[in-house]
Order: structure tokens, then C-alpha cells, then sequence
């Protein structure tokens, strides 16, 4: 853990043209600078960096952030880390927070499975080129299998000899804890001390002696291919069988381990990263040789689940260099399976996908060996298909002219469609496969919200909100509405967070008493006056990155301090660091970075008035929203009682929207 007085150093020294300088040519502009993105190829320049501001943003590809973002970005590093380089450029010494005894003891641990890790991929490699049998099986192997030299070393390949016990000896000769060996998953300790005794014991036969455990590799006889984690450390392997007789396992791959959780580990991700964030697309495959015959055929942004079908974590990992996934699998009924599974995963994430799946019985190892890199990067290009096209393409044959497998063919499309985070993005995918099927938008769009409203009740879990047949369409409006009002809520709850970082400490008029009542005018700010309105209707902000900004001026107003946008710009949380940059550095925003004074110089007035707009736009979509609640509950009411006491209330929110209206309007028309 790195202090925070040294973190703020060390944004304080790393001044944003410096940083950004080191990667890319400046030229001034005005107050700004501006070079070409070194994030997306670009010929003219959108990348704009703002000293004033102590950020970038490319107004081409969208990215933007502060120094420590920069470095994190261009370096692929995490935070801290790239805290600890830029304080390394400027001579910043930073004092790392001491860990406990336990934190130590864990992260010993973990260095060591790393350590013996590595001890083995070097053990495995030097088998492959420095003994006889490493030479002419292993080696023999993967040449056979058309492997360059260069490819081989890249992905450290190796091989372990056809003996028991091979690796485990030399390491525990070498003086490698046998700990360790089992903890990282090579050695297995087989307890001798539970073995059968001959039935016909004796009853004076002593107990079985206790015998010395067996230890035996895990992988033995087999190719190797290490498997590293995103910053490049030996995590775990996987091992092939070189027998074609079927009583073996063609792959056996390291167990769990407190170094190796499969489900968020992607085999190829430190080679391909670069290439994922370069390309904005993410091949991904199915196995170890698909990855590296890739990389043969020059296409590096690739890689595979091994082992594993598709994870949610996986898909997550992707997400840290793009929103693109390219699902390449093989043609097989397993590999139509797995993509579909594999489609609605990526969906659900909110990312984009597309898929091509190669011939029947053809992996991207084995087609990318038959045709040139051209021709591979081609055939990649021409047949990715996104996953509308790619459902219909496929399931088209059956439906020729039969309307009910039409119509199932639909339903399946709609199926992830619904899937979709995003209401844009499902309204576009609406639009698309409409006009596929030539089927009326209205219909899917109803089949659509057919669907979200039932996984929505399933998730709730509330048998109360399943929507009677009858008014089944009215629970469907109902739930679109209200889904509208949330959406919009958020708009709302985010021009207040926006007021607040740029204008927080802004001072304006307000309204008061004095001592005997008289209406006066106090001197007060913007984040007051935000946060007295919403503390006083007792409006708790949805969005959780909103609300911890909020939280954050409600303490700080506590202390009588103003946080302002380079407290936020600067923040450990990345969320808030990046909303802050957004909501500084709009597109519209654009024009103001050209000018020469960076902050619009909005009038007191005006600011008064957009805060004040802001806060009873959202109060009057909160009440829309508590009406909507408080209908839905007098239509399942059944006592007249119940019913009574729902009007009452929906009669006081009446009320208060229309005082709200009213004042919405005067400061509108203001
Ligand atoms: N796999 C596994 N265990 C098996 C079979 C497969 O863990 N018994 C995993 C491996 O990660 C493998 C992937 O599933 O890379 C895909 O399997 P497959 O296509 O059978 O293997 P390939 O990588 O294509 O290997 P090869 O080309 O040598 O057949
Ligand atoms: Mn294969």
C-alpha cells in the first residue's frame, strides 16, 4: 500500500504534458497541446492534453485520463504500479504501509508457487532442447506440428521426460520446498500409510509399517505449455499426451491453486494484450495450439479458454483492453454449443460480439496451416458475423419456408438480445434483426420486454409481481415506464454530480429567515444547496458511483472543505476518476478546451438556476416513480382498506408534484 501523501506527490510532480510527452509528440494549441492518439491509429490529431487540467482525451477513440492513467494505459500496468514508476521519474520516495504478519506470510506464499514455477518452465525448456529424448520426442513434436523455433521460445514450450518422477527429483535436489511442488500443483504426494494389507492378515501381524509418501510428477512423458497470467509469470501448465491411444487424457492441466484460478485466467493473455488494445478486438479461441498457431500466422490479439468452457471472469479480463469479443470455433455441434453459450455470456457484459466458426472439423490451428496469412486474415475478416446474422445464418436452413421455425428462430434471437445491459444497444439489435427477419419491430419489441419482464420477476423472485395474465401488456408498460423513469433518474442524478464537481464551490444567493422571520438573501454555494435539497426530501442517489462522490462532498462539507475536480480527477477510485473526466471533458465541452479560459464562466445566475433545475427535475421523476409504485400496489390491493390508505398516499404525492411542477416551470420559463 502506498501512502497517500506520497500518492499526492506524486500527481502533484508528474505534470500531465511531461508524462504524455514521453509517448507522443505535442504541438501547442491555444492553452492546450495536441498530438496524434497513441491509442488508435489516426492521421490528423484528436488527442488533446489540458495542463490547466492535468488530463488527456482523445476525442477520436474516446480514451482520457490523468497522468497515473496514462502510464497505466501505454504500460498496461496496474496502479499501483505505475504510482511506483512515476514516482521513480520524478525521485519521489514513497513509503510503502507495512503489512501484516499474514499479509506477508500469503504473499510469500504466492511468490513461491510463482518461483517453482518458474523453476519448472525452465526445467521443461532446457529438456526440450538439452537431452536426447527432449530432442527427438518433444521437439520432434511440435516441428512435426509445423512450429517455428521463435514460436516455440516465445510461449516457452517444454517438455518433462517419460519417467515418474523426473521433474520432482531435481527440484527437491535442487532445493525447492516439496511444500511448494504440491501447492503449485507438479508434484503429487501419494500417502502409502492407508495401503491394503493381504486379507488373509494374521491377528499377531504387526501393523503396516509406515512407509515414506510417494511423490510423483503431475505431468510426465508429455509436451508442456506454461500458462502466465496477464503480467507475463508462470502460473500453471497444461501437458499433452503424445500417444494417440485413447486411455490417456490428451491434456492434463494444472489443478487450482492459490496462484491459478481458472475461471479468470485466459492461456495467450500476456502475449496478446498489446494486440487486443492495438486491434480493439480479442480473438478468441478454443485451445493452447489455436494461440500459438496464430501468433505463427502473425494474428497476436488471440485467446483461449483452455480447459475451462467460458467464463464470466474471462470475459471480464478481455473487458480491462476492449469491448470486442470474436468467438473462433470450430464448425462441430460442440463448437456451435459453445459459441451461443458463449454469445449470451459476452452479451450480458454489455460487450460486443462476433463469431465465425471454421469448417467442420477445422480449428484455427489446423485451417491457419493449410492456407497463407493472407488468406487466414481474410477469411477471418470476410466471415465474422455478428451474432444476429450469425444465429440466423445458422439456424436459417431449418426454417425455409416453415413459420413456426421461424418464429422460434426469432425467439432465440430475441433471447439475447434481451440479454443486453444496455436499452441503446437492444433497441439497435431490435432494429437489426427486424429488418433480417422482416419481422415488425413493435412484435420483438414486445417479445423482448415479454422476456426481460419474466428473468426480471424470476431474479426478484417475488411471485407478487408476476403479472396476471390479463394485464400482462399493462405490466409490461408499467415495467418499460418505470424502467424509462430510472434511466432518466440517472441522467438526472448525473448533471447533479456534474454541477457539483465543476461548480461545487461556485457561491450564490439563497433564500433565508433572519432572526425574526424576515425573508433575507445568505451567501451560500452550490454543493450547499444541492445537498440541503436532497438531505431535506431524503433522495438517496441510485447510481453507486454518484452517490459515493456525493457522500464524499457530504463529509468533506462537514470539515467546511469544498472537494473540487482535481480531488475527483485524481481519485484511488477509478470509477470516480474516470466519471470525473467525462463529465470535464463532454464532446460539447470541446470548443471551451480550444478556448483560452477552461472553465465556462457561467453566470451565477444561470448556475443557480441549472442547479436548481437539476435537483426538481429529479425529485418530480422520483415522485413519478413512487406514484407508478404506489398505482401497481392498489391494483394487487385486495382489502378496501388497503385501498384507502393507498389513495391517501397517492393523493399527498399528487400534490407535492404538482408544487414541483409549478416550481420547475417558473424556473424554466425564468
Ligand atoms: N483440453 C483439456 N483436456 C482435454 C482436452 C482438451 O484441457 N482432455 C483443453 C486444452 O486446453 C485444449 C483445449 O481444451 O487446448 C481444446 O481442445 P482440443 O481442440 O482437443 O485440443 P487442441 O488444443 O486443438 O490440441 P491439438 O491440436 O494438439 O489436438
Ligand atoms: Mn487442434
Amino acid at each position: 500500500m502506498i501512502h497517500k501523501e506520497d500518492i499526492d506527490k506524486i500527481f502533484e510532480a508528474a505534470r500531465i504534458e511531461e508524462v504524455v510527452g514521453d509517448y507522443v509528440t505535442l504541438k501547442k494549441r491555444g492553452v492546450n497541446l495536441i498530438g496524434l492518439c497513441p491509442f488508435h491509429d489516426e492521421k490528423t490529431p484528436s488527442f488533446y492534453v489540458s495542463p490547466a487540467k492535468g488530463i488527456y482525451k482523445c476525442f477520436g477513440c474516446g480514451k482520457g485520463g490523468h497522468s497515473v492513467n496514462f502510464v497505466m494505459e501505454k504500460e498496461l500496468m496496474s496502479y499501483p504500479d505505475a504510482l511506483r514508476q512515476l514516482a521513480k521519474k520524478y525521485n519521489i520516495e514513497i513509503v510503502e504501509e507495512e503489512q501484516s504478519p499474514e499479509q506477508l506470510q500469503s504473499q510469500n506464499d504466492r511468490e513461491s508457487l510463482f518461483v517453482v514455477s518458474s523453476f519448472a518452465q525452465k526445467h521443461f525448456t532446457e529438456n526440450l532442447y538439452n537431452t536426447d529424448e527432449g530432442k527427438s520426442v518433444g521437439l520432434g513434436y511440435f516441428k512435426e506440428r509445423g512450429f517455428r523455433d521463435d514460436i516455440i521460445q516465445k510461449f516457452q514450450l517444454g517438455y518433462n521426460l517419460n519417467h515418474r518422477s523426473a521433474f520432482t527429483d531435481i527440484a527437491i535436489a535442487t532445493g525447492y520446498k516439496l511444500e511448494y511442488l504440491v501447492k503449485a500443483g507438479l508434484t503429487i504426494e501419494y500417502k502409502n500409510e492407508e495401503k491394503h494389507t493381504d486379507a488373509s492378515t494374521e491377528i499377531d501381524t504387526p501393523p503396516p509399517v509406515k512407509q515414506e509418501a510417494k511423490l510423483l510428477d503431475r505431468f510426465w512423458g508429455r509436451v508442456m505449455f506454461p500458462i502466465h497470467n496477464a503480467t507475463g509469470r508462470v502460473i500453471a501448465f497444461g501437458g499433452r499426451t503424445l500417444r494417440t491411444d485413447k486411455k490417456v487424457a490428451k491434456y492434463i492441466n494444472s489443478p487450482e491453486t492459490d496462484i491459478y484460478h481458472k475461471s479468470d485466467v485466459l492461456y495467450g493473455i500476456f502475449f496478446a494484450k498489446k494486440e487486443i488494445i492495438h486491434q480493439d478486438n480479442c480473438f478468441l479461441v478454443e485451445g493452447y495450439t489455436d494461440v500459438i498457431s496464430m501468433h505463427q500466422a502473425g494474428i497476436e490479439n488471440v485467446v483461449a479458454s483452455s480447459g475451462t468452457s467460458l467464463t464470466v471472469g474471462q470475459i471480464k479480463l478481455i473487458r480491462r483492453f476492449t469491448n470486442n469479443i470474436t468467438i473462433l470455433y470450430d464448425g462441430d455441434s460442440a463448437g456451435i454449443k459453445a459459441s451461443f453459450r458463449g454469445i449470451d455470456l459476452i452479451l450480458e457484459e454489455g460487450m460486443n460480439v462476433k463469431v465465425l466458426l471454421f469448417p467442420d472439423g477445422e480449428d484455427p490451428d489446423s485451417y491457419s496451416k493449410r492456407v497463407s496469412n493472407e488468406e487466414l486474415k481474410n477469411f477471418i475478416k470476410e466471415n465474422s458475423k455478428d451474432f444476429i446474422s450469425f444465429k440466423t445464418n445458422l439456424l436459417m436452413a431449418d426454417v425455409k419456408n416453415d413459420p413456426i421455425k421461424k418464429a422460434e428462430l426469432i425467439k432465440e434471437i430475441v433471447q439475447s438480445i434481451a440479454l443486453i445491459p444496455e436499452a441503446i444497444y437492444r433497441s439497435v439489435y431490435v432494429k437489426e434483426c427486424s429488418r433480417i427477419m422482416d419481422m415488425d419491430e413493435q412484435i420483438l419489441l414486445s417479445e423482448l420486454n415479454k422476456i426481460r419482464n419474466k428473468r426480471f420477476n424470476e431474479k426478484s423472485n417475488s411471485p407478487a409481481q408476476t403479472p396476471e395474465n390479463n394485464n400482462y401488456e399493462a405490466a409490461i408498460a408499467v415495467e418499460q415506464k418505470k424502467e424509462e423513469a430510472i434511466v432518466s433518474t440517472d441522467h438526472q442524478e448525473r448533471k447533479i454530480i456534474e454541477l457539483l464537481i465543476n461548480y461545487g464551490d461556485k457561491i450564490i444567493m439563497v433564500d433565508s429567515e433572519d432572526n425574526e422571520g424576515r425573508p433575507i438573501q445568505v451567501e451560500s454555494n452550490i454543493a450547499h444547496l444541492i445537498i440541503a435539497e436532497l438531505t431535506h426530501d431524503n433522495i438517496v442517489l441510485d447510481n453507486a458511483v454518484y452517490k459515493n462522490v456525493y457522500n464524499e462532498f457530504v463529509t468533506q462539507l462537514d470539515n467546511n472543505k469544498i472537494p473540487d475536480s482535481k480531488y475527483f480527477l485524481n481519485h484511488e477510485d477509478n470509477a470516480i476518476s474516470l466519471l470525473t473526466i467525462d463529465l470535464i471533458s463532454s464532446p460539447y465541452a470541446l470548443a471551451n478546451w480550444e478556448r483560452h479560459s477552461i472553465y465556462t464562466n457561467m453566470e451565477e445566475d444561470d448556475l443557480k438556476k441549472s442547479a436548481l433545475k437539476a435537483l426538481y427535475t429529479l425529485k418530480s421523476r422520483r415522485l413519478e416513480i413512487m406514484v407508478h409504485d404506489v398505482e401497481k400496489k392498489m391494483k394487487a390491493s385486495t382489502t378496501d382498506d388497503e385501498i384507502i390508505k393507498l389513495q391517501q398516499v397517492k393523493h399527498q404525492l399528487d400534490i407535492a408534484k404538482v408544487s414541483i411542477n409549478a416550481f420547475l416551470g417558473r424556473i424554466i420559463v425564468k
